[in-house]
């Protein structure tokens, strides 16, 4: 089963409009015309409006950070999907270890903005991973495991090429510490089983589990060669052109 790597770039709370418009631009210059794999941006809201233009005439797809389970109404301060989709937005990271960990997020909450992902045609980068305590009492696989089970309830197989999920070992993001090239195909194997369990075998094998924390030019390589292992998520790495086109080109010798 061939699955297409993905790299995309977590800005985070990064980066204002014009900010955004200049590193689209150095990122499609570097980027060139090869689209043996695909790359993605994510800003932040306040820039997708701008980034969509750039974008355009390119082969950078958008991602969001965040969408809201509602389809509208009275929820201060939120976004909703259509609203991402009338910006030409894609994917929607969701779940992420930030957002579980400052905004109280859980596998129960996040599957609701999946579930609205989904019906909206935005593709979900379900983010999991376990936190140091968990790895050192040796429950990584466990929790994982529940993540993937609770988070993806009444995923509609149906939509199953939409899917994409981030293993991301929360003491891994931001730290500079990487999981191994070991230590991510263990987690990343473990995923795909349990995929395979709830979706059978032919889905499973074509869902992209991307990794996620620490990931640059120096470490890609690596992490890209293992076999469950389908891309990158990168956060600090996507702030600048060099170092994140870095990587898309480690997956293009992968
Ligand atoms: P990092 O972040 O690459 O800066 O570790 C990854 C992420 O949080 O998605």
């Amino acid at each position: 089963m061939s699955r297409k790597y993905l790299i995309a770039g977590n800005w985070k709370m990064n980066k204002t409009a014009s900010d955004a418009v200049d590193l689209i631009g150095e990122i499609n210059s570097l980027v060139g015309d090869e689209t043996s794999v695909q790359v993605c941006i994510c800003p932040p809201f306040t820039s997708l409006s701008k980034a969509s233009e750039s974008v355009e005439r390119s082969q950078l797809l958008l991602g969001a950070q965040d969408v809201n389970a509602a389809s509208s109404g009275a929820y201060t301060g939120e976004i909703s999907a259509e609203m991402l989709r009338e910006l030409y937005v894609s994917f929607v990271i969701l779940g992420h270890s930030e957002r579980r960990q400052y905004y109280g997020e859980t596998n129960q909450t996040v599957n609701k903005k999946i579930l609205t992902a989904i019906e909206n045609n935005l593709k979900p980068i379900y983010c999991i991973g376990e936190t140091l305590e968990e790895r050192e009492s040796e429950r990584t696989l466990e929790v994982v495991r529940t993540q993937v089970r609770e988070g993806l309830e009444n995923f509609p197989t149906s939509s199953i090429d939409s899917l994409v999920l981030a293993y991301e070992p929360v003491w891994a993001i931001g730290t500079g510490k990487t999981a191994t090239d070991e230590m991510a195909q263990e987690v990343h194997a473990e995923i795909r089983s349990v995929l395979t369990e709830m979706f059978g075998e032919t889905a499973a094998a074509s869902i992209r589990i991307l990794y996620g924390g620490s990931m640059k030019p120096e470490n890609a390589a690596g992490l890209l060669a293992q076999e469950d292992v389908d891309g990158g998520l990168i956060g600090g790495a996507s702030l600048t052109a060099r170092a994140f086109v870095g990587i898309v080109e480690a997956a293009r010798g992968a």
